[in-house]
């Protein structure tokens, strides 16, 4: 098995650091722009491998993508960060011409590759990379549902004082901080309704923290997060090369599915090996339904953005 990260940055790296401490490969590439950062990070990590007990190969690259060739999963990291007070948004006309030419570059050499997108805008980069490669839908993976159902999980176990790990949570919709929508009706602690342990108001702070998420984290650390949302990215990956067939929500090209068509948007899906497999479909509420086609709609104009540029 053979991983590409591309990014070397503080998510690409921590996704790779995730990746080679599970094993999740033999060959395990980190790519990057600037001169001689990825062959840095690549020598630092494998320097943990004594240490770590992990026999991943890995290796950096200057933007050379022959190294990268055959590559069985790419994750793509690569762009630029938001800052504080900044949305994700704001980051399309930068990071959208960055992506398209590291999806044409990945191809290249790895055709048969799976592609999980974790830039931002991420349903926007999601809907590109589909577009702009004309590959086979299941095979794109915007990776921003997986992270935001994390951090849900996290504001729900502090409020509940209880293990993440037993928590069934999913937020679906876009990965935007007004986009976003915490299915917390649908929460479950080991199969009993969260919603039975907590106020009205509490459930509403759950879910507006778990909502500014990420914007909370960019302005304590003045830069975008990078733990959670290598981990998420490590996870996704881990589902596909042990075929594990996990349910994650991601985003994926929606053909109808929950009313919405010619869009990448965050929903339930199976990961396994051949990328996102299937889409399960959850009943909704009506209001649900009405959050996810608003968010729909805001994701929507944002790839319309993608035709002026
Ligand atoms: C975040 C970025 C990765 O939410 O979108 O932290």
């Amino acid at each position: 098995m053979k991983i590409t990260v591309v990014g070397a940055g503080a998510v690409g790296a921590t996704c790779a650091d995730n990746i080679a401490r599970k094993e999740l490969a033999s060959e395990l590439v980190l790519l990057d722009i600037k001169e001689g950062f990825a062959e840095g990070k690549a020598q630092d990590m494998m320097q943990t491998a004594a240490l770590l007990g992990f026999d991943t190969i890995i290796t950096g690259s200057t933007n050379d993508y022959s190294k990268t060739a055959n590559s069985d999963v790419v994750v793509i990291t690569s762009g630029l960060p938001r800052k504080p007070g900044m949305t994700r948004e704001e980051l399309i006309g930068t990071n959208a011409g960055i992506v398209k030419g590291v999806c044409e570059n990945i191809l290249k050499h790895s055709p048969n590759a799976i592609i999980i997108v974790i830039s931002n805008p991420m349903d926007t980069m999601t809907y590109l990379a589909l577009n702009s490669t004309g590959l086979p839908k299941n095979r794109i993976i915007g990776m921003g549902g997986t992270l935001d159902s994390a951090r849900f999980k996290y504001q729900l176990s502090t409020t509940l004082k209880c293990s993440p790990a037993d928590l069934n949570a999913l937020v679906v919709g876009g990965h935007g901080d007004t986009t976003m929508i915490p299915l917390i009706k649908h929460a479950t602690w080991n199969s009993i309704p969260v919603t039975k342990f907590l106020s009205e108001e509490q459930q509403q702070t759950i879910i507006n923290d778990t909502m500014v998420g990420g914007a909370t984290l960019t302005k304590l650390l003045g830069t975008s997060a990078w733990y959670a949302p290598g981990a998420a990215g490590a996870a996704l990956v881990e589902s596909i090369v042990r075929d594990e067939k996990k349910l994650f929500t991601c985003c994926v090209s929606l053909n109808g599915e929950y009313g919405q068509n010619d869009i990448c948007l965050g929903v339930p899906v199976v990961i396994g090996k051949n990328g996102w497999e299937k889409i399960v479909e959850m009943d909704l509420s009506a209001d649900e339904q009405a959050a996810f086609n608003k968010s729909a709609d805001a994701v929507r104009n944002m790839n319309d953005v993608l035709k002026t540029l």
